[in-house]
């Protein structure tokens, strides 16, 4: 495996990659498509038809915006915290009807792309002057420990688009466990979560014919281009989607259609890559109730009541302590 040079002292990013492409199979995480680039693509993701998640959990919202801010507000004064808040185009639903409500709550949104987080912040400053904001910049778990040095006011905790999907099983509950060391008997965690459904569906999701998730998933390597000086050529790579409907996972591929190599500069550091190998870059999981139940167990969280869409592809898990 070839290291950068042991002076270098690397970031997460140069860390992670690094690891990553020395790896057998190569993989990257996720959370390294979401800069500039990213999340506008990823808001073109969100508004096509196929891409059912986001008009799906918007719907649950919208339908039940009036018992969730109820349920939100029922036990006093809450910080309203979002895990990977993205756009936010969803939560607003909910931030205008606590707002009619006259709810008194902080919207904490944390996320790890600071682009994202500073248009979130403006917009909601603009569109919703009421509702006091504070965003954290950071991973989910940079985020939690920030809370728990934070004051101990009531939260509810929102982590929606089935972010969750993108932890394997043994992730998300070592992840649910953290957020249940930080929650008091009032708090709540609201978790959307995708469904199995038709794999056809799942697939379409993933995988649009204009090509928008292949650039979103080539853009970790565009990123990589810019931030770590390599010379990916993005040409020489496909985007391959996967979904296996026995065990509901969706993943995401980068695959080098020739042997090639790839030279970071930055790290001082070269790639190889033989025809037709393999990059990972995400894990999208669908669930059903029984493994919700299982993932709430493990963690030692309760499900208190769920909200779906008309269509059942996508659920709101409501969790207590
Ligand atoms: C799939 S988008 C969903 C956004 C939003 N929750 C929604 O439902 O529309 C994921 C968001 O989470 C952020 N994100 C991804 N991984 C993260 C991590 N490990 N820590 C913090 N934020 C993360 C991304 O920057 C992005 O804005």
């Amino acid at each position: 495996m070839q290291q950068p040079p042991k002076t270098i002292k690397l970031t997460d990013f140069e860390q992670e990659v690094c690891e990553g492409l020395n790896d057998f199979p190569k993989h990257l995480s996720s959370k390294y498509f979401y800069d500039e680039i990213g999340d506008v693509l990823f808001q073109k993701i969100m508004a096509m038809p196929t891409y059912y998640l986001t008009q799906s959990e918007y719907d649950i919202l919208n339908n039940h915006k009036k018992e969730i801010a109820a349920m939100f507000k029922s036990n006093g004064d809450f910080d309203l915290i979002e895990l990977g808040a993205g756009d936010g185009k969803k939560t607003k639903v909910l931030l205008q009807e606590l707002c009619e409500q006259n709810c008194e709550f902080t919207y904490i949104p944390i996320d790890i792309s600071k682009n994202s987080l500073k248009k979130l912040t403006a917009s909601v400053t603009s569109e919703l002057p009421k509702v006091k904001i504070d965003g954290f910049q950071g991973t989910y778990f940079e985020a939690l420990k920030e809370l728990d040095s934070r004051n101990h006011k009531r939260k509810v905790i929102l982590f929606l688009g089935s972010n969750i999907g993108n932890l394997k099983h043994d992730q998300a509950i070592h992840f649910l466990s953290e957020i249940r060391q930080l929650m008091q008997p009032n708090d709540i965690l609201f978790i959307g979560v995708d469904q199995k459904k038709n794999p056809q569906s799942i697939l379409d999701a993933y995988n649009d014919k204009e090509g928008i998730t292949s650039q979103f998933n080539k853009n970790i390597l565009n990123r990589i281009n810019k931030e770590l000086q390599a010379d990916f050529d993005l040409n020489k790579f496909m985007h391959w989607e996967n979904y296996d409907p026995e065990n509901g996972t969706a993943k995401s591929y980068l695959v080098s259609k020739v042997e090639q190599k790839v030279f970071l500069r930055k790290l001082d550091v070269s790639i190889h890559f033989k025809a037709w190998e393999t990059i990972h870059t995400e894990i999208s999981q669908k669930y059903d109730d029984d493994m919700v139940n299982w993932l709430g167990k493990e963690a030692g969280l309760k499900i208190q009541e769920s909200f779906q869409n008309h269509s059942k592809a996508f659920k709101d898990y409501v969790f207590t302590i």
